[in-house]
């Protein structure tokens, strides 16, 4: 059936709008974009009628603040990093339909129809209440202009709007201990009057529709049930600022919309520009205003109440608006187990990343290590091991390898094949089952599930080309060596096709090779996976595809950022970036029962000449003698060592350290310096199984 006669799915996806008040860093790009385009590429070849809208955030007051800082207008401040960001997520092919800014009268008129639309509906009430304002600065200190300790966690440098540490949203006036950003003047309490939207009418509401979805993460659900557990309060939705959208009412003619107000309806006027664009400028409504239609926000964990209730309250009192079928809201990314700060520069900015580095294995990266369900990590030397241990060694040197040997040896065209075997139908069926699973997971948003999908495809197709040994068959069996690289030739296929959401320039390069563009441009996912290359077509030379990178780059990123946390003490001592636990990946059973470890006793010891920290232990694990190197030097000493029996990892792969082959290492424990030797609590015998 070809893909019109299904009436094509029709879908939004939003990621969150980026404040334009500084460029984009890769915490940005692993919470709020990656996955969302990973999900719209794939969508996209799926055949689904989507579109991926986006925008800068130039409102509100870091806009404001970045102005002050850098003494410029902050309209100065949204021109120069609109286009700076819009640039940054091109690079790395965050394929947003449209890209618009919330500056562009097309969106101050959006908003202010919700506004004006709202308010005679009496959604919204007036009150006068009392507020933060500076008699220094002579200004009311709405959102981030007040800092203070967070009535939640008590802890300091809690922002007006909502406290770093804790995530709280939080009411400006309930500071404690407040101080003026700009000037460090405690303020004094004044009257003022504003609009709130009483959220807490709709309280049930909401309610009622989010305990219904029973496939939200657990995180943004939890998070909304505990809002619903303090009850919702009334929230004010305009401002005592000059810079932002002007209340449309007379009698508050010199305020402005709060930021989270307007923000959100972004993604409606990014939809509207857009559309304006397709020429059809009614088109936008097919998707949110069209019940058939999906909403999908994508946003960092720091942004889920805006999402699940603040802006859903405003699309229900509108009415007439499509509520979002899911938040998808991600936790956040740690730079080597360190917090991200852009205001003491600890972070790694994704021009800078690109400016040096290819971009698909950084998506690579960031997919692989995506916090879908909790903070992650992001460290050089895991970048470095996904990098050339997955990306070069098993992805791209099965394709590498094949594609040589066709062109080598089958002149460049894909051999005929002569009645496949089991084997190679195995293969093939099982490459499909991999796809299978990818795109399921994507579609539930789980990015890392859906990635290891792809590698577990290229790990079987090489372990398929080993054992089928073509350069063996191709001097004895013809006929089976053209097997062999007609079935690996498709698996290449299907790996261009898997791999697109995730390494979208390199399955470009990949459809130039196999010359199946267009087959890309017109088909649907179902089509091209389940679409053989036919025998006989030409495949281009092939060029190496992921490049290794050397332990000297990666070693200078690591002392880069170093040096930043260095400077941060010196200029700063006490806001350094916060040290985070480790994260570490969950793993299943089976990975652990990768590990052989056992009990093995020291037979004999010798310090590895030349060096202060090395020793050679002889030792017996229950079948054998080897020889492992071992760190320990500098806590042991040969006599506490011979006869003890100790916790080996016996099959680490054989490593050359100081000119000695090591053969397994030994498990101890560290703490600031200090080592201990793991042991089990009774004599067990060599060889005995840590299970
Ligand atoms: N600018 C906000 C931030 O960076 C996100 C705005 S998302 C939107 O945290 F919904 F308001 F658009
Ligand atoms: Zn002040």
């Amino acid at each position: 059936m070809s893909s019109e006669n299904k009436k094509a799915e029709k879908i939004i996806v939003t990621s969150a709008l980026p404040y334009a008040n500084g460029p984009i860093h890769l915490g940005h790009i692993a919470g709020a974009y990656l996955p969302a385009d990973i999900f719209v590429r794939y969508h996209r070849l799926k055949g689904s009628d989507i579109v991926f809208v986006c925008g800068s955030d130039e409102h509100g007051v870091p806009i404001t603040l970045r102005a002050e800082m850098e003494g410029i207008t902050p309209q100065d401040v949204v021109d120069k990093y609109h286009e700076m960001n819009k640039k940054s997520f091109e690079r790395i092919g965050i394929s947003f339909d449209n890209f618009s800014r919330t500056t562009l009268p097309l969106h101050h008129e959006t908003s202010q129809d919700f506004f004006t639309k709202i308010h005679d509906k009496n959604f919204l009430k007036k009150k006068v209440d009392i507020q933060f304002f500076c008699p220094q600065c002579k200004r009311f200190l709405a959102d981030r202009f007040v800092e203070g300790k967070c009535p939640n966690c008590g802890s300091f440098g809690a922002r007006g709007d909502q406290c770093e540490k804790c995530g709280t949203w939080l009411d400006p006036a309930k500071l404690i201990e407040p101080k003026c950003k700009l000037c460090g003047t405690t303020p004094v309490a004044k009257e003022t009057e504003h609009y709130y939207i009483p959220l807490g009418d709709f309280q049930s509401k909401l309610e009622k529709w989010i305990l219904k979805k029973d496939d939200w993460k657990d995180n943004v659900v939890n998070y909304c049930k505990g809002w619903f557990d303090q009850g919702l309060e009334d929230r004010a939705v305009t401002r005592d600022l000059d810079w932002g959208i002007p209340v449309p009412l007379d009698d508050l003619k010199n305020k402005v919309l709060y930021v989270w107000f307007d923000a959100p309806i972004g993604y409606i006027s990014s939809t509207k520009e857009w559309a304006i664009k397709q020429g059809e400028p009614d088109k936008w409504k097919e998707y949110w205003c069209n019940p058939d239609a999906k909403l999908y926000h994508f946003i960092g964990k720091d942004n889920i109440v805006f999402h699940a209730l603040f802006f859903p309250a405003i699309l229900m009192a509108y009415g007439g608006y499509n509520l979002p079928e899911n938040v998808v809201a991600n936790e956040f990314l740690n730079i080597e187990s360190r917090k991200i700060s852009t205001s003491q520069n600890y972070a790694i900015w994704l021009d800078d990343y690109l400016d040096k580095y290819p971009v698909d294995p950084l998506r690579y990266c960031l997919a692989a290590i995506s916090p879908e369900s909790k903070d992650s990590d992001f460290s050089w030397v895991d970048f470095q091991a996904r990098n050339n241990n997955e990306l070069a060694d098993i992805l791209g040197n099965f394709i590498n390898r094949t594609l040589v040997f066709i062109c080598e040896k089958f002149e460049g065209r894909i051999p005929e094949p002569g009645g496949l075997s089991e084997a190679d139908k195995d293969i093939l069926a099982r490459t499909n089952a991999g796809l299978d699973s990818l795109t399921e997971n994507i579609e539930k948003f789980h990015v890392k599930s859906a990635l290891s999908d792809l590698m577990g495809i290229a790990r079987s197709a090489n372990k398929y080309f080993n054992d089928n040994e073509p350069w063996v068959t191709i001097k004895k069996d013809r006929t089976k060596c053209a097997n062999t690289l007609y079935t690996s030739a498709q698996i290449i296929k299907k790996l261009t096709l898997g791999m697109s959401p995730f390494l979208p320039f390199t399955s470009e390069k990949l459809r130039n090779i196999l010359n199946i563009q267009s087959e890309f441009e017109n088909g649907n996912w179902e089509e091209i996976k389940n679409k053989l290359l036919d025998e006989g077509s030409p495949v281009s030379k092939p060029e190496i595809l992921f490049h290794k990178f050397d332990d000297k780059v990666i070693q200078k990123e690591i002392d880069a950022l170093k040096s930043k946390v260095e400077n941060a003490i010196e200029n700063n001592g006490n806001e350094v970036p916060d040290k985070q636990e480790k994260t570490v990946e969950d793993i299943s059973i089976d990975d652990f029962r990768k590990l052989d470890l056992r009990v093995a006793k020291i037979k004999s010891v010798s310090r590895v000449p030349n060096t202060d920290k090395l020793m050679k232990l002889e030792i017996d694990d229950g079948d054998d003698v080897r020889f492992i190197v071992s760190g320990i030097a500098e806590h042991y000493d040969e006599q506490d060592l011979v006869g003890n029996s100790i916790i080996l990892l016996a099959n680490l792969k054989p490593a050359k350290i100081r000119g000695e082959v090591s053969n397994g290492m030994l498990l101890a424990a560290e703490e600031g310096g200090d080592l201990a030797l793991l042991k089990t609590d009774k004599e067990m015998k060599p060889g005995s199984r840590i299970t």
